[in-house]
């Protein structure tokens, strides 16, 4: 077999397969310009889930005619120099590569004007041809529309979903990028009807509430700390605000949303004897690692980020949750513990047990049965059966005794 050099225009839809994968991960994309830009508010209007058109409309700085078209080339940016700028790298972007690579799989037109200049630019740029400039009336800031995505790719166009679903998954990421930026304006349109808005007051928790509701954002606990460099700060749930899902449990690194199973452990390790096995707190945790740790280089849409000191994050996140929920810093080791009376190993017999939130109000005579797995007192008083996480018992214990003696 003999070795071929590829067309511009194979190699340009070979790196758009890495970051343009749906609609929503165009828009990713875009809204992220946006913020780099400084814009203050965003709003982003989809038709058919993306699928027919999506723009995104910014109020950031714009470009001037000569720097959009430059945009639209191959590893053009305004925001990396050399390697070592990733160090400490501010912006969301930096690799020059999400407008050309849309461009490569669809028809882009982009809007843009600086606050200085009278007149803006349109720049129309179809798959396969050389864009097209010319002067155009627009409002400061930038508007990149989107259409035919996938049209020269059919065998990408038919892994979207239904509108409906490519809609959701839209949402969700606006959802995300409006909560690492409360201090900018985001609306989201689904064709007539309104997915996402928030104010950009600059709250956290009220962004939160307009993008989760009221419900399931009301009282949720402020997170402040870090350790060795490395600041943490978000919010938390409780007890009474956990789901069977990790829906409600994001990861940000830099304001960039990662996926992070380190990050995740992190935080079941804070809820560790404080919500039963396979019940989430919603959590809202931002990390900011010291500058040059972390090297967000890793994978092309940028959702994994590699840290220098991985268990000094994780502890950070951990102490920090653990100090919003007023839990001591680390666990203590469970004392061993043996019941009143004779012990006896229930665990044999096949337990179908149902967890209920705790509820401290039990007072009076307890009768201990025995232990199950290990780890778990059953205990009775009057009518009511009581399963005790001996872990989190002894914790409680010990810190009861800290806090009155401190
Ligand atoms: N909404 C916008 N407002 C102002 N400038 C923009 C906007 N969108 C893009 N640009 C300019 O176009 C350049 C290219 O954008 P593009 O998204 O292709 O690359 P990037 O953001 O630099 O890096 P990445 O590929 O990691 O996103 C940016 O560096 C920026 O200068
Ligand atoms: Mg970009």
């Amino acid at each position: 077999m003999s070795i071929r050099r590829l067309d511009e225009e194979t190699i340009g839809q070979i790196a758009a397969g890495e970051v343009v994968e749906r609609p929503a991960s165009v828009v990713k994309e875009l809204v992220e310009n946006a913020l780099d830009a400084g814009a203050r508010r965003v709003v982003v209007e989809i038709e058919e889930g993306g699928k027919r058109s999506l723009r995104v409309t910014d109020d950031g700085t714009g470009m001037s005619g000569a720097d959009a078209l430059l945009a639209l080339e191959r590893h053009t940016t305004s925001k990396l120099r050399t390697i070592h700028d990733l160090e400490a790298i501010a912006t969301l972007g930096f690799r020059g590569e999400a407008l050309p690579s849309i461009a490569a799989v669809a028809v882009l037109e982009i809007l843009t004007r600086t606050r200085e200049a009278l007149t803006g630019t349109r720049v129309l740029a179809r798959p396969g041809q050389l864009p097209e400039a010319t002067a155009a009336a627009c409002a400061p800031g930038t508007q990149v529309k989107v259409t035919e995505l996938f049209s020269n790719l059919p065998a990408r166009a038919k892994f979207l979903k239904t509108p409906g679903s490519e809609a959701s998954q839209v949402a969700e990421v606006v959802t995300r990028l409006a909560i690492a930026h409360p201090h900018v304006s985001f609306r989201l349109h689904h064709g007539a009807k309104r997915l996402v808005q928030t104010a950009g007051g600059g709250a956290l928790e009220q962004t939160l509430a307009e993008v989760w509701g009221p419900e399931r954002a009301g009282g949720l606990i402020p997170v402040a700390g870090g350790q060795g460099g490395v600041k943490v700060h978000g919010v938390v749930g409780t007890a009474r605000q956990s789901t069977p899902s990790r829906h409600y449990q994001l990861f940000f690194v830099g304001r960039r949303w990662i996926k992070s199973p380190s990050l995740r452990f992190a935080l079941d390790e804070a809820f560790q004897g404080v919500l039963p096995a396979g019940q989430f707190a919603p959590a809202v945790i931002l990390v900011e690692p010291a500058a040059g740790s972390a090297d967000v280089n890793v994978h092309p849409a940028k959702w994994e980020v590699r840290f220098r000191d991985e268990r000094l994050v994780r502890a950070a996140v951990t102490g920090a949750v653990r100090a919003a929920l007023g839990l001591p810093r680390t666990r203590a080791p469970v004392q061993e513990w043996t019941p009143p009376g004779a012990v006896r190993d229930l665990s044999a017999g096949s337990l179908a047990l149902v967890w209920e939130p705790v509820r401290p109000a039990a007072t009076g005579e307890w009768e201990v049965l025995g232990q199950v797995f290990g780890s778990y007192i059953l205990a009775v008083e009057g009518s009511r059966l009581f399963i005790i996480d001996q872990h989190a018992a002894a914790e409680r214990a010990c810190w009861r005794r800290l806090a009155t003696t401190a």
